[in-house]
């Protein structure tokens, strides 16, 4: 009953969200990418939506329905996913980077289909570093309140302590659990210059639901 007094968490505040994997193109047929099913970022973009936020929420290619009151940006490549971000993160209150985003792209990319030339021999092909789009909007002069993701095949509480580092953003997110790709269930790690806790094992929406309520009380406690 008390609850319907209550403003929301993120009422007026803008968030930014990257979600999904991206994809590089060799040529017209063929590329390079990540696993991710975007789950749980379009899940934060509806909790934040939820919570009162204006989100926009730059999309790698995934099958999902785009949240109710959502800005949704569809991009392929780390490159074009950069390009959305940039120029409206300075806008933003919040930046959360999910996307499971390609370190490397393929140096040239084909406009035609490489075919096989009969000999037996396969193409090397030559790669080249992504721009690092979270680094990029922590480097701001005045960035957004920026949270970073995690995946960690092991040792994930020492890699995110160094992520969150190297990044150097306030917030660092690990996904517990390896192979939490496309499942609807998953529990997070949350590591901050304080510490780290977890939010136990639970669905996506409901661990969005409580990783915006964190982010909010963050933001809030700040101005
Ligand atoms: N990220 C990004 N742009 C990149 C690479 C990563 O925005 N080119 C973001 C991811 O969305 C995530 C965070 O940075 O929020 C950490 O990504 P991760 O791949 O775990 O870190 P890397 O710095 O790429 O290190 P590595 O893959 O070697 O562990
Ligand atoms: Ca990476």
């Amino acid at each position: 009953v008390l609850a319907i007094f209550q403003p929301k968490l993120l009422a007026g505040r803008k968030l930014l969200i990257t979600a999904g994997p991206t994809f590089e193109p060799i040529d017209p047929v063929r590329g390079i990418t990540n696993l991710s099913s975007g789950k749980m970022g379009f899940a934060i973009a509806r909790a934040a939506r939820e919570a009162g936020a204006e989100v926009t929420l730059v999309a790698g290619p995934v099958h999902l329905a785009t949240p109710r009151g959502v800005t949704r940006i569809d991009v392929q490549s780390a490159q074009q996913m950069f390009d959305a971000v940039l120029p409206l993160a300075p806008a933003q209150d919040l930046f959360v980077a999910t996307a499971a985003v390609a370190d490397w792209r393929p140096a040239q990319s084909s406009a035609q289909k490489i075919k096989k030339d009969g000999s037996g021999s396969a193409p090397s092909i030559a790669m080249c570093e992504n721009p690092d789009i979270l680094a990029s909007v922590a480097a701001l002069p005045a960035p957004p309140f920026c949270v970073g993701f995690a995946a960690e095949s092991e040792n994930l509480a020492a890699h995110a302590r160094a992520k969150r580092l190297r990044k150097k953003v306030p917030l660092l997110v690990g996904n517990v659990g390896p192979a939490t790709f496309g499942q609807d269930h998953n529990a997070l790690l949350l590591v901050d210059a304080e510490g780290e806790r977890e939010i136990p094992h639970n669905d996506k929406q409901s661990l969005a639901r409580e990783l915006i309520a964190d982010i909010a009380r963050r933001l809030n406690a700040k101005q």
